[in-house]
C-alpha cells in the first residue's frame, strides 16, 4: 500500500544503530522511490549539530554502510534533504517543547503519522514516551518503536512495557526482532504455508529432531559495555532463535494478518517445555570464548576484549521441547554463539528413517533426509535425500541434495530486515513485530535459566575462538544419539 507522509523521529539519531542500519534502509526506500513528498526523518541526540552537520554526519556513514552498487548521488541528495537533526537531552523536561516546535514547523500537514523510534537505552523508554505524551506528541497517529534490548528479565521487560503502555496503544507500540524482517525469514512462512508437500511430514511422526543455529563469527569488540551485562541468552536466544523456533513449530494460521501469526506464535512459546534447575544443568550450555583463531587471524579472549574478568555467556546450546500435539516427544536443539568458525544461521529440520530398509545389500551411507533451512547468507534451501548413484551394477545409495539459492532463483538483491520494518512501522503493520505478551512470554520461559547462573557457581566454559563451542554442546546431542549439522 502507498506510504503517507510521515515524520520518522529517531532518538539515538546520531548512534551506531541509526547510522549502520536505519538511515541505510531509508536511503534504500527512498532511492526505489517509496517515500513520499513530505517524509521527513528528524534525528534527536544530545549532539550540537544542526542540520547541515547532521546531513554530513549521514552522508559519511552512507558512504560506509551502503554499498557502492546502491550509491546514487541524487538519491542521496535526496534522502539528505528530509532530514533534520534537534538536540535534545531527553531528561531535560523543559527542553521538550523544542522538539514539538521543530516537529511542527514545516510538517506535511497537521495528522501528519509520527514514528518515533527509540534507538536509546531501554532506560530512557517510559521516561521518553512521558514526554511524548506531555508534550502532546504522542496521538493516536504516533507510533513508537523499540529496540532491543526490551528488558533485561521478565520484571524489567514488564516495567518497560507497562511503562510504554501508559501513553501507547498495543497496536502502536511496534517491538523491533530484526530477523523477523530478514527475507529468508519470511519465507519460512510461505515455504510451510504457501507449499503443500512439507506440512503433512511436519510433525513429531516424520521429524526426528530440529535444529536451529545462529553463528557469528565476530567478536563483541566495540560493544562490550552492552554485551557483558547481557550475554547470549538474553542477547540472541530469548528473542531471535526463540522466534525461529516459533515460525518452525507454529500451526497454520487461517489467515496473515496483524494478530493471527503472532496469536500462533505466542502458543508455541507457551507449549515450550519449562525448565527447572535440572534441566538447565542437563540441558542448556553456556561458553565463553578463549583467545584462538578466527577468520585466520588470532583472535582476544573475550576477557581481554571487555577488559575485566567476566562470567558472561558469549555462547548458548539448548536442548528444548514443544509440548503440544504436533511436536511431543521432538527436541529442538538451539545454539548460538560468537567467535564461531563462519557467520551463519541455519535451521536444519532432520527427518525420521524410513521404516523400513528396501535396500540391505546396497552399498554406500544412508542419511536421514534433512531439509536446511538457510537464514543467511546465501539464503536458500537445500534438501538432502538418497539416490541410487548411476551405474550398471548392484545399487549403490548416495547422498544428494536438492537446491535452491535465492540470488540464483530471484537474481535480486536481499534487503535488509530494516528496509521492510521500518516500512510497516510507517504503514501501521505489525505482523513483523513482537506483541507484548509474546516478549514476556519470552523472558518466562528463559527466567529459570537465568535464574540459575546466577549462583555463584555457574562458570560459561571456555571455548577457543574459531572452533564450535565447548564440547559440552556436541555432548548435548551425542547423548541422544545425535550431532550438529554443520553447515557445508
Ligand atoms: C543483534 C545482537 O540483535 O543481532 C548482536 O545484539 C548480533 O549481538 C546480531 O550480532 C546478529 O544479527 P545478524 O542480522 O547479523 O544475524
Amino acid at each position: 500500500s502507498p506510504v503517507e507522509p510521515c515524520d520518522f523521529t529517531v532518538f539515538g539519531g546520531t548512534g551506531d544503530l541509526a547510522l549502520r542500519k536505519l538511515l541505510p534502509a531509508l536511503y534504500l526506500r527512498d532511492r526505489d522511490g517509496q517515500l513520499p513528498d513530505g517524509f521527513r526523518v528528524i534525528g534527536v541526540s544530545r549532539h550540537t549539530a544542526d542540520d547541515d552537520a547532521y546531513r554530513a554526519m549521514v552522508r559519511d556513514a552512507l558512504t560506509q554502510h551502503v554499498s557502492s552498487a546502491d550509491l546514487d548521488e541524487a538519491a542521496v541528495a535526496r534522502l539528505l534533504a528530509r532530514l533534520h537533526h534537534v538536540e535534545l537531552d531527553v531528561e531535560d523536561v523543559g527542553a521538550w517543547h523544542l522538539l514539538h516546535a521543530r516537529l511542527k514547523e514545516g510538517a506535511a500537514s497537521e495528522d501528519v503519522i509520527r514514528v518515533f523510534y527509540l534507538a536509546v537505552a531501554p532506560g530512557l523508554f517510559g521516561t521518553i514516551c512521558e514526554h511524548l505524551d506531555e508534550v502532546g506528541l504522542a496521538t493516536e497517529r504516533s507510533r513508537v518503536v523499540l529496540e532491543k534490548p526490551m528488558g533485561s528479565d521478565l520484571a524489567t521487560a514488564r516495567r518497560v512495557n507497562e511503562a510504554v503502555g501508559r501513553v501507547f496503544e498495543e497496536s502502536n507500540i511496534f517491538r523491533i526482532d530484526h530477523y523477523l524482517g530478514k527475507e529468508s525469514v519470511q519465507n519460512l512462512l510461505v515455504t510451510r504455508f504457501a507449499n503443500t508437500f512439507l506440512e503433512p511430514l511436519w510433525n513429531s511422526h516424520w521429524v526426528d529432531h530440529v535444529q536451529i543455529t545462529a553463528a557469528e563469527s565476530l567478536g563483541v569488540g566495540e560493544r562490550g559495555s552492552y554485551y557483558d551485562r547481557s550475554g547470549a541468552l538474553r542477547d540472541m536466544v530469548q528473542n531471535h532463535l526463540l522466534q525461529l523456533l516459533c515460525l518452525v513449530a507454529m500451526e497454520p494460521p487461517t489467515y496473515v494478518d496483524r494478530e493471527t501469526v503472532r496469536d500462533e506464535k505466542l502458543k508455541v512459546l507457551q507449549a515450550l517445555r519449562p525448565m527447572t534447575p535440572e534441566l538447565v544443568d542437563r540441558d542448556v550450555v553456556a561458553g565463553q570464548y578463549a583467545a584462538g583463531l578466527c577468520d585466520g587471524a588470532p583472535a582476544k579472549a573475550y576477557v581481554d576484549e571487555v577488559g575485566q574478568p567476566s562470567d558472561t555467556e558469549t555462547f548458548v546450546a539448548l536442548r528444548t521441547e514443544v509440548q503440544n500435539w504436533r511436536w511431543a516427544g521432538v527436541p529442538f536443539y538451539l545454539r548460538t554463539g560468537k567467535r564461531l568458525p563462519e557467520r551463519v544461521s541455519e535451521i536444519v529440520v532432520v527427518f525420521k528413517e524410513p521404516p523400513h530398509a528396501m535396500f540391505p545389500h546396497s552399498e554406500g551411507p544412508t542419511e536421514p533426509n534433512r531439509l536446511h533451512i538457510r537464514v543467511q547468507p546465501d539464503e536458500g534451501m537445500r534438501l538432502h535425500m538418497t539416490a541410487k548413484e548411476p551405474g550398471p551394477g548392484g545399487i549403490r545409495l548416495r547422498p544428494v541434495s536438492l537446491d535452491l539459492s535465492y540470488a540464483a532463483a530471484f537474481g535480486a538483491r536481499s534487503p535488509d530486515a530494516y528496509e521492510r520494518l521500518l516500512m510497516d512501522v510507517v504503514r501501521g503493520n505489525p505482523t513483523l513485530f513482537m506483541r507484548r505478551d509474546e516478549v514476556e512470554a519470552a523472558w518466562a520461559w528463559v527466567a529459570p535459566i537465568l535464574d540459575r547462573w546466577s549462583q555463584p557457581t555457574h562458570r560459561p566454559r571456555r571455548y577457543p575462538a574459531g572452533t564450535n563451542g565447548p564440547v559440552a554442546a556436541a555432548t548435548l546431542l551425542e547423548r541422544d544419539g545425535r550431532s550438529w549439522q554443520e553447515t557445508e
